[in-house]
Order: structure tokens, then C-alpha cells, then sequence
């Protein structure tokens, strides 16, 4: 039996006719029962329009949607779109269930007598009609059953239909990998229990690269290579590369392919790790370029005016969106961004920009100004819905390239030098299936998906402003949502369609970004990221006298099941994408609630927080949850870490190595490791060995080969004031990268080292 065949594939009939003991029940009843037995449907039945809108919107798996024209009146088509408030009910269900999938198969049922009764507008949107009664219910089941099974060959795309049909064929496979389609694991008790934790379907579709009819990743060739021209298409750019081991190889793979060592880039200081590691590869001597930041620490758009006037560079590389949601204006960016031969997109939390209008302009493959490469990089997997690693890179060409087949194919040959370096011989199908899903679910209704998780994440921003300001007017607090003034109040419609409703204009104080030369539309909010705000201090560095720390909050909303994105000292920030769920966001809401009734009664940690509480007694038994979160404001107040840490972001240290030659001194071990207590930036400047980037929020303040000196200094005085909270509020220990912690003293504490270079 094929996996995704019709039954896969339910057909929804809506009718009232099907329990009735008339002839036309009698006659819904045997096509039902033709469909199921002979034909090996499913069917699924409503009564009502509103359920039948209910099923509609959850099921994306309906084959076939068989829609009664006689049954009177079912009810209302609950929905407040206005594209479908017209018509009748039927007219209606038509129209929305259109406006969900451009696609399924809709057949209206009706009599015959009918006919003339069925309107223009909605015999426009439908596949056909069938006549009740008229036909045999055997005839109308074989009918529906070609539409599904037509409409089922339709859904899957290239690469997927074939890595399914290969399964289904179940071959005898005498090929790696080792479990042979999954037969390996059931040779022992564990193994088994990994077979059926992961399903037989998942390790059937584990093959080896010698399976032809799955074409080559390293070649781009057979259905593996239509799989990447559709995303291509999808994506709006002219090649797609797919990559199976994240951004943070995509990264490295633009790079390596286009700069050589000691070639001039510019780099956004807000950059991921991963960027940096494409600097120690290629050799490249970069210019960074520095991101304005908020007193909330949150990181704004970089300041071009920083870029240096008339030089050439290799390439020029901006993240976009910034993790906060900052996305820019493409061609303003590109324009500033002149000097530089390629430009790079680092787009690993913006893959869906492109399906949405209200990203128009604000992705890298919207730039039609075709005078250089342009790379967008792209983590499918974070905000869609590939699996984990499952990335893309795109490249829209310069006219010259995009005109020439020939030219375009130069490139690729050569761009593919370096994709090949770092791609695996044994690739993950399922991967590159999951990406080829992804480009097709996007392709195929991505402005409504988006539409929905947009829609979805206004309501709750306008949720949790609305609550704020009921409370602040009762005298208490709740938290608040990061946003422009104006969203509290404007219609979801507005906001949904109207991008100058979520613009960064120059000075407002929601934002609080110091001036950076900006023009008007050149940065906007992305409304699906969520940056909740909590009582303790303003984007403009206002001090409240009483303060409830970010990361006590999102401790609680983790033991809650509710998991965050990223955690700043007064702020955190949550991600809708599609797997966001209504649920999920009354779940949020709730435990908001029930965090505040434990502040305001001063509930023990030991009842909030047994875990931590049992861990560290001595800090925290005994402690209440408001008085703790009070001993912590109040220490980050006097060890000024906000302050501190703005400070320290503004400082670009001297480059004493480039990043490649900081790198070869690890490798040839011309290296040692400091206790951070010990450094004097002044009188002894070090060279740092590695990056040092703090989690949150993860953006480099030092990378491999800069100096820590007089200038520096600043660094080297956040990290120690972050090392003096870790020791006061045991238990909320942050990620730095590139900080160790050396041995532990007679007080157990572990101190922060650094890897420096041997003078
Ligand atoms: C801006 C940016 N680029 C690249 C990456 C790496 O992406 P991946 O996790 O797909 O390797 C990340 C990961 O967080 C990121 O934030």
C-alpha cells in the first residue's frame, strides 16, 4: 500500500442530508459507503458551516472538500476575513475555504434543479459539481476518488514524491547506512526502542547517496537538483544551494567561495559566531561595523555612517533580521554598502520574509539592482518548518551572470568547489526532503500561513499591552510588549498591511536606539517577534526603585513549559512561527498571571523554585520570590551591568592579528589562558586568542586577535561585573563563549578564564 495515498487524504463532505431518512440521505449514505469500502477513502462529514470553517482551518490534509448546495442554511462561516463576507453561506464557505488553499479540489452537490441557482462567482472557485441522485452514488465515488488521488499526486513535490515512492517499494537494500532502512535496530532491545520512537517510514527514507533515483546534493543533479530550482523560484533567486549542516555552515560557504586571505570585508559586529569562524577561514581582514543598542541592551540596526568612505571590499555582510526583529530596508542597506564586490545577507531568522508583503523591500533577494552577487543565507529550519541543520543558501546574480546561461554556470562550478568542501558524502534525506517541503508549503500559501502567525501575534501583543494598562490603572503592574506606540491601538487589519505602522522612527522613545543617521523607512519592527518587557528600567535607561528581572521570570515560564527564545536582563523575547498555536499563548498568558499573584503574595522559593532553591540553600531558602527578584535589581543597578554592557558593545578593539592569524596561534598551541581577575588591560594589553560573545544576547564584544587594552578596558569591566553577579545569584550562571571556568578556589568558585595569546 502506497503511505501518502487516498486514504491519506480525507474527503470532507458538508451536508445536513446525511442522517436524514430521505432520498437524498439514502443516496449520501451509499456514496459514503462506496467511497470508504471500494474505493479506500477516508471521509470526514460536518453538519454546519462553522465546524466545517473549524476543520478547514486545523486540516491541511483534505483531499477533496464535496460542499451541499441544498443544505439550506448551515449555519454561519464564523471567520472576520473580510474577503468572505459576501454571498451566502455556501457562497461563503467557498470563498474561505479558497482563501486557505488555492488548491483542493471543492465539488459543489447538488440537484439538478438547481442548476441555474448555482452562482458565477462561485462556480469560479470550485472543481465541478455533482448531481445528487441523478448519477450513481458509484459513478460520483469514482469521481471524487480521481480528485483526490489527482489533487494527492499534486501536494508532494520532486524530490519528496520520490523519496516516498523509493520507500514504498521496499527494496532490498544492501547499501549504507548500516540499519539497511531501519532492519539494523531491531537487533537489540534499545535499538528497537529507537525504531519505534522514530517510525519506520523515518529510517526507510534513510538511504545511501549510490540510490540514483534520488539524484546528487553534491551535483545538484536528478530530483535532489528540481528540489533546489523550485526553492530557487520560491525564494525569488536565481541559484539555491541547500545545506545540510545549518547557517553556520552556509556562512562559511559564501564566504570561502568569494574572499581570499588578506582581501578587505566589512563586517556587521552583530554577527553570529559562525561569521566570524568564515573570517579565521578565509584569512579576511574585516572592518566591523557597530550596532547601535537600546539601555534595555536590545541591539538596533548597525550605523552605516561607520562604513569607510570610497574603499573596496570583498564583501560586506549585515544580519537581517537582528534577533530582536530589526529588519532593514534591502536597498537602502545595499546602497551603503557600495564598496563591496558581493554582498551577504545573514537571513537565518528571515527565511519567510519573502511570502509576506509586509516584508516587501526587506530581504535580500527583493534587491533588483543587479550590479553584484548578492547571498542570502537562510536557517529554514528556524522559523519554518524544515528539520534541524535543513538551511539555504540563495544568490541573486549581477545582470551580467543572470543574461549568460554560461556565465551563470562559470559561477556555479566555482561556487561549488567550495560547497562541495563542506558537504557531506552521506546526506540526510529526509533534510533535504524537509527543505523541499518547506520552499512548497511557503510557495503554496505562505501569505496566508504568515497572515495567520502575524494575525496570532498582534493579538497578543494588543493581549498583553491591554492587560498592562488595566493594571497600571489599578495601581499594579504586568508586563509589556516592546512596540511602537501606535499598535496598542490600530486595527489587526492595519497592522497586518500597513509596514509604517511597525517602522523605528529616528528618536521615538518605545525604541529608545540613539540617533544613527537614519532615514524614515529604513528599519521596521517584525511584528511575529515578541519582546516582552518587565518593570525595572526603560528603553531610555529610566531606573524603577523596584525591578523584576528578566531571567527569574523566564526560570519560572521554563518551568511552566513555556520555553523562550532569548533571555536579556529586563526583557525576553519569544518567536511565533507555525508551529505557534493559540494554546501556546494562553498557556503564556496564564503563567504571566500566576508568576505576578506569587510576586505580589512574596511566595518562598522553595515553592517557586524548589529545584533551585534545594540547589543553593544557602542563597535562596527561606528567600521570597518579590524580595528576590528586588535583590537582584537592585544588583544590577550597582553593578551597573546594563551600563556596563552598552559600553562594552560600543568598543571596536584594535586588531592586533587578523582573526585567521589569532587562530593558526591556537593551532601551534602560542597560547595560554588567564584568569580574567588577573588581566590589567592598561599596563599589560593582552591579544585575544578567541571570541568572546556573552549569551545573552550572543553578539561578539571581543573577537580572535583584538587587543584588550586601555580602550578596551570596558570589555574586560562588563565581564568581571557579570562574573560578580554569577557569584551572588548561584543558579543563573550565563553561556559566554569563549570564557572557561578555571579551577575552583577554597570558595568553590569556578573563576572566568580567558585564552589569550603568548606574548
Ligand atoms: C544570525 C545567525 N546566523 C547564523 C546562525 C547559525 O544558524 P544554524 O543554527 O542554522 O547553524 C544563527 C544561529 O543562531 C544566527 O543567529
Amino acid at each position: 500500500m502506497q503511505t501518502l495515498g487516498t486514504k491519506a487524504w480525507p474527503v470532507l463532505i458538508v451536508s445536513d442530508q446525511i442522517q436524514k431518512q430521505s432520498d437524498e440521505g439514502a443516496w449520501l449514505r451509499e456514496l459514503v459507503g462506496v467511497l470508504t469500502d471500494d474505493f479506500g477513502c477516508s471521509v470526514l462529514f460536518c453538519s454546519g458551516y462553522g465546524d466545517a470553517h473549524d476543520l478547514v482551518y486545523a486540516r491541511e490534509d483534505l483531499g477533496t472538500v464535496i460542499v451541499d448546495w441544498e443544505s439550506a442554511e448551515l449555519g454561519r462561516v464564523h471567520r472576520k476575513n473580510d474577503a468572505i463576507a459576501t454571498g451566502n453561506s455556501g457562497e461563503r464557505f467557498v470563498r474561505y475555504v479558497r482563501s486557505r488553499n488555492a488548491r483542493v479540489p471543492i465539488l459543489i452537490l447538488s440537484d439538478r434543479s438547481s442548476v441555474e441557482s448555482l452562482p458565477n462567482r462561485a462556480l469560479e472557485r470550485v472543481n465541478g459539481v455533482i448531481w445528487k441522485l441523478t448519477d450513481t452514488p458509484r459513478f460520483n465515488a469514482g469521481r471524487i476518488e480521481r480528485s483526490v488521488a489527482e489533487y494527492a499526486g499534486s501536494v508532494l513535490p520532486a524530490f519528496f514524491q520520490a523519496l516516498v515512492s523509493y520507500a514504498d517499494e521496499y527494496n532490498a537494500a544492501w547499501h549504507t547506512p548500516g540499519h539497511m532502512g531501519g532492519q539494523g535496530f531491531l537487533q537489540s532491545p534499545s535499538g528497537t526502542a529507537f525504531h519505534k520512537f522514530f517510525g519506520e517510514n523515518m529510517l526507510r527514507a534513510d538511504l545511501s547517496i549510490s540510490v540514483p533515483e534520488l539524484g546528487s546534493l553534491l551535483d545538484h543533479s536528478g530530483v535532489t537538483g528540481k528540489a533546489e530550482r523550485f526553492s530557487a523560484a520560491a525564494f525569488g533567486a536565481d541559484r539555491c544551494y541547500y545545506v545540510l549542516n545549518g547557517t553556520s555552515t552556509g556562512n562559511q560557504i559564501v564566504w570561502r567561495s568569494q574572499v581570499a586571505p588578506g582581501e578587505a570585508c566589512i563586517l556587521d559586529r552583530n554577527c553570529h559566531k559562525s561569521m566570524h569562524h568564515a573570517m579565521i577561514a578565509t584569512g579576511a581582514q574585516p572592518t566591523y561595523l557597530q550596532p547601535v543598542r537600546n539601555a534595555l541592551g536590545m541591539i538596533g540596526p548597525v550605523d552605516f555612517r561607520s562604513v569607510p568612505a570610497g574603499a573596496s571590499y570583498a564583501m560586506a555582510a549585515l544580519t537581517n533580521s537582528t534577533y530582536d526583529g530589526i529588519c532593514y530596508d534591502a536597498a537602502y542597506a545595499a546602497a551603503k554598502l557600495g564598496g563591496a564586490s558581493a554582498l551577504h545577507f545573514d537571513e537565518a531568522w528571515f527565511a519567510y520574509a519573502r511570502f509576506h508583503p509586509i516584508y516587501s523591500g526587506r530581504y535580500a533577494m527583493s534587491l533588483s539592482d543587479r550590479r553584484r552577487l548578492v547571498f542570502s543565507t537562510q536557517s529554514t529550519h528556524k522559523l519554518l518548518t524544515a528539520l534541524s541543520q535543513a538551511s539555504m543558501i540563495h544568490v541573486k546574480f549581477p545582470a551580467d551572470l543572470a543574461a549568460s546561461p554560461a556565465r551563470a554556470e562559470d559561477f556555479h562550478r566555482r561556487f561549488n568547489e567550495t560547497y562541495m568542501m563542506h558537504g557531506s558524502t552521506s546526506p540526510q534525506y529526509a533534510m533535504v526532503a524537509s527543505l523541499e517541503v518547506a520552499s512548497k508549503m511557503m510557495a503554496d500559501n505562505g501569505a496566508t500561513a504568515l497572515g495567520d502567525i502575524m494575525e496570532e501575534a498582534i493579538e497578543l501583543r494588543r493581549k498583553i499591552a491591554g492587560i498592562a494598562a488595566e493594571e497600571e490603572a489599578q495601581g499594579d503592574w504586568f508586563f509589556r510588549v516592546w512596540q511602537p506606540e501606535g499598535v496598542s491601538r490600530a486595527s489587526t487589519r492595519d497592522l497586518i498591511e500597513n509596514p509604517g505602522a511597525w517602522i523605528l522612527e529616528p528618536g521615538a522613545a518605545w525604541h529608545g536606539f540613539p540617533a544613527c543617521g537614519l532615514p524614515d523607512p529604513f528599519c521596521m519592527l517584525d511584528p511575529i517577534k515578541l519582546t516582552f518587557l518587565c518593570p525595572g528600567v526603560d528603553s531610555s535607561g529610566r531606573w524603577a526603585e523596584r525591578g523584576v528581572p528578566a531571567a527569574i521570570v523566564t526560570r519560572f515560564l521554563g518551568d511552566h513549559g513555556v520555553v523562550c527564545e532569548k533571555t536579556d536582563y529586563y526583557s525576553w523575547l519569544l518567536l511565533n512561527s507555525l508551529g505557534t498555536t493559540k494554546g501556546k499563548q494562553g498557556t503564556l498568558v496564564a503563567a504571566l498571571f500566576r508568576f505576578r499573584e506569587l510576586y505580589a503574595r512574596n511566595a518562598p522559593l522553595d515553592e517557586v523554585f524548589p529545584d533551585l532553591a534545594g540547589a543553593h540553600p544557602v542563597s535562596y531558602q527561606g528567600v521570597g520570590l518579590a524580595d528576590h527578584c528586588q535583590a537582584m535589581h537592585q544588583a544590577i543597578r550597582q553593578l551597573e551591568l546594563l551600563p556596563r554592557m552598552v559600553a562594552a558593545s560600543k568598543v571596536l578593539p584594535v586588531q592586533a592579528l587578523c582573526p585567521s592569524d589569532a587562530y593558526r596561534a591556537i593551532v601551534q598551541g602560542r597560547v595560554e589562558t588567564v584568569r580574567l581577575d588577573s588581566l590589567d588591560p592598561t599596563a599589560s594589553p593582552r591579544t585575544a586568542a578567541v571570541m568572546v560573545a556573552p549569551y545573552p544576547p550572543g553578539i561578539p564584544l571581543l573577537m580572535g586577535g583584538e587587543i584588550l587594552d586601555a580602550s578596551s578596558a570596558p570589555i574586560v569591566d562588563y565581564l568581571r561585573a557579570r562574573e560578580d553577579f554569577e557569584r551572588s545569584f548561584p543558579g543563573y550562571g550565563g553561556d559566554i563563549h569563549g570564557v572557561e571556568r578555571g579551577e575552583p578556589g577554597s570558595d568553590g568558585w569556578r573563576p572566568y578564564t580567558l585564552m589569550v595569546v603568548r606574548d
